[in-house]
């Protein structure tokens, strides 16, 4: 299994902060917001990891994250973590930022995680135990209405997912980690642009729905997308919160 972390974007409602830099290189407490990506893939054992920037910003990953050495691989103690880079010109999407991994991700699956999702839930066990397909993590929310919300049958099959429904269905958030197997490269073949321009990550999630092949697990941790003001400054001080009581108990 590889990893690809998604770190371009327009980051449009950060501004004027994301004028400065990227909206994943700013502070979240006492890291940039990107450590946590890259730290929640390599706790969950993979060593391999594609980090997707647009040309502006790709030199200050590099500069923050380097090869990955500084970085253990989970599987074999004396094994460093890589870090390569892949350029995404313009920000034409999220699916369009898996694809510029393809020739990265080879034969291989691939865990997609959004730079800009912070989660507080264990993903080892998701990504050893995953076999085929595809799968979401969703989070039960107060708001619905903001987010891609999911329908599950009772098995974990994903029947439905409606992009911020006004009426939702169902209060199942769709968070910005996702596993695939190799064959999304193929499903991605012929994929439109959404009427706002973008290649979608919902439409190659709706072609795992269409062949009964898309799994979702409810997440009990907590959820942070640090997209806006809010949401960064909560994400920080929660952050810090979890900092000060592990210094108090170490
Ligand atoms: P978004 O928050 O949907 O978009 P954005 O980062 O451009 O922000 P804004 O809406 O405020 O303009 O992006 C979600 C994540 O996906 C984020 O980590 C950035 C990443 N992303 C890319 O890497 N490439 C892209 O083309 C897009 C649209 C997003």
């Amino acid at each position: 299994m590889k990893g690809v972390i998604l770190a371009g974007g327009s980051g449009t409602r950060l501004h004027p902060l994301t004028k400065i830099t990227n909206k994943h290189l700013l502070p979240l407490y006492n890291k940039p917001v990107i450590f946590h990506a890259v730290e929640k893939l390599v706790s969950a054992g993979i060593d391999k990891i594609m980090l997707v920037a647009s040309p502006q910003y790709i030199e200050d990953f590099v500069s923050v994250l380097g090869s990955g050495s500084n970085w253990k691989s989970r599987n074999t103690s004396d094994k460093q973590v890589q870090i390569v880079y892949g350029i995404q010109n313009e920000p034409t999407g999220i699916a369009d930022g898996l694809w510029i991994a393809k020739d990265f991700i080879g034969v291989d699956s691939v865990v997609l995680h959004l730079g800009d999702n912070i989660i507080f839930e264990d993903l080892e066990k998701h990504v050893q135990n995953f076999k085929s397909g595809a799968k979401i993590f969703v989070k039960r929310v107060r708001d619905p209405e903001r987010f891609g919300v999911a329908t599950i049958d009772e098995s974990g099959r994903v029947i439905e997912i409606i992009e911020k429904p006004k009426t939702p269905v169902s209060d199942l958030a769709v968070t910005g980690i996702y596993i695939y197997d190799n064959s999304v490269f193929d499903r991605m073949i012929g994929m439109p642009k959404s009427e706002r321009g973008e290649y979608e990550i919902t439409w190659v999630n709706n072609q795992f729905i269409d062949t009964g092949d898309l799994e979702a697990v409810h997440i009990t941790g907590d959820w942070f997308d640090v997209g806006t003001f809010e949401s960064l400054l909560t994400a920080s001080l929660y952050v810090k919160e979890k900092h000060d009581s592990e210094q108090k108990g170490s």
